[in-house]
């Protein structure tokens, strides 16, 4: 091959490889992205950690919370969480914060993300968060996560909330977060849902999509379906998967984003305490967290 065709192909390659950063609108808001199901072990933590390593890795600043006091998410990043009775995100939301937020906040050190990926670790008083919300002399107790939050947002591009499995008060606020504000353009704040191609899953999403529709009746909140992530899909579980995958497909709205086999990467990555996009850029489980970021973003 001629010397020039070579040279011509690598850089091609490198800037497959190295997109520039795409021109966002600048609207001053911070893009969030709720992750969000309550039904357990459906990928809420992979996919929020996955869509965040692909935005960071666009360039923009990211801060991808845990909000799940199991902390899995804290522990697959090998962040630890934060102890009990300290300060944590679970304290500011119930006015009781005990110093700054962005103290908390931790750098995930990789070359790959240039100082823009973040976590705001788990608490395991999260676990009482729910009745805290409850019994909390507040108003507007929906609204807990973003008086929370809100002193960090002009230090980030985009925020990911990673979803606890359940549908109580801490869901509500995470919602509420999501809901499009004024002046925000479409399809870029709201929930991202991911999904398995099973039977279960799609009673989860009516009850999930129940308690989004009373929000917004009883709020007048826009609240906006991102998208959903078939996740774990595997077309050899037979007519079962094929017929659901078929039947998230044929919802229309929320449009599926992205369908996501069940890929060895993603496990070692967590077994390596290591985020996925670095452990394994190439991967097709990255490529697919990158289609989703773009998709939203
Ligand atoms: N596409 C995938 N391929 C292989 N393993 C996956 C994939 N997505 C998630 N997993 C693994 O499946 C398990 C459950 O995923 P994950 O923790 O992301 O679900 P979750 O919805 O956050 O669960 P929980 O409701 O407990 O928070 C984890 O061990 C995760 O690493
Ligand atoms: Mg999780």
């Amino acid at each position: 091959m001629p010397f020039v065709q070579g040279l011509a192909q690598s850089v091609q390659s490198w800037l497959r490889a190295n997109p520039s950063p795409r021109h966002r609108p600048v609207t001053g808001i911070v893009q969030r992205k709720v992750v969000i199901n309550q039904k357990g072990g459906v990928g809420k933590t992979a996919v929020a950690a996955g869509v965040a390593q692909a935005l960071a890795e666009d360039g923009m600043r990211v801060l991808l919370v845990d909000y799940d006091p199991q902390g899995h998410l804290s522990d697959q990043l090998g962040v630890e969480q934060l102890p009990p009775g300290t300060d944590s995100l679970v304290l500011h939301m119930c006015g009781e914060g005990k110093g700054q937020l962005k103290d908390l906040v931790v750098t995930i050190e990789s070359p790959r993300f240039e100082k823009r990926l973040h976590v705001l670790p788990a608490c395991p008083d999260g676990f009482l968060l729910d009745a805290k919300i409850a019994v909390a002399r507040m108003r507007n107790k929906e609204a807990a996560l973003e008086r929370a939050l809100q002193p960090l947002e002009k230090d980030f591009d985009a925020i990911v909330i990673d979803c606890p499995p359940s549908l109580g008060m801490a869901t509500d606020a995470a919602i509420y977060y999501g809901r499009r504000r004024q002046g925000e353009a479409e399809g870029i704040s709201g929930m991202v849902i991911p999904v398995l191609a099973e039977d279960s899953s799609a009673t989860a999403y009516a009850m999930l999509a129940d308690q989004v529709e009373s929000l917004r009746d009883d709020l007048g909140l826009e609240i906006e379906y991102l998208g959903l992530v078939v996740n774990l899909y595997d077309s050899r579980r037979g007519v079962v998967a094929t017929s659901s995958l078929r039947e998230w497909r044929n919802l229309g709205d929320p449009k599926v984003l992205a369908v996501i086999g069940d890929l060895k990467e993603q496990r070692e990555a967590v077994r390596k305490r290591m985020p996925l996009l670095e452990h394994a850029p190439h991967c097709d489980q990255s490529t697919g967290m990158r289609a989703i970021a773009r998709q939203i973003s």
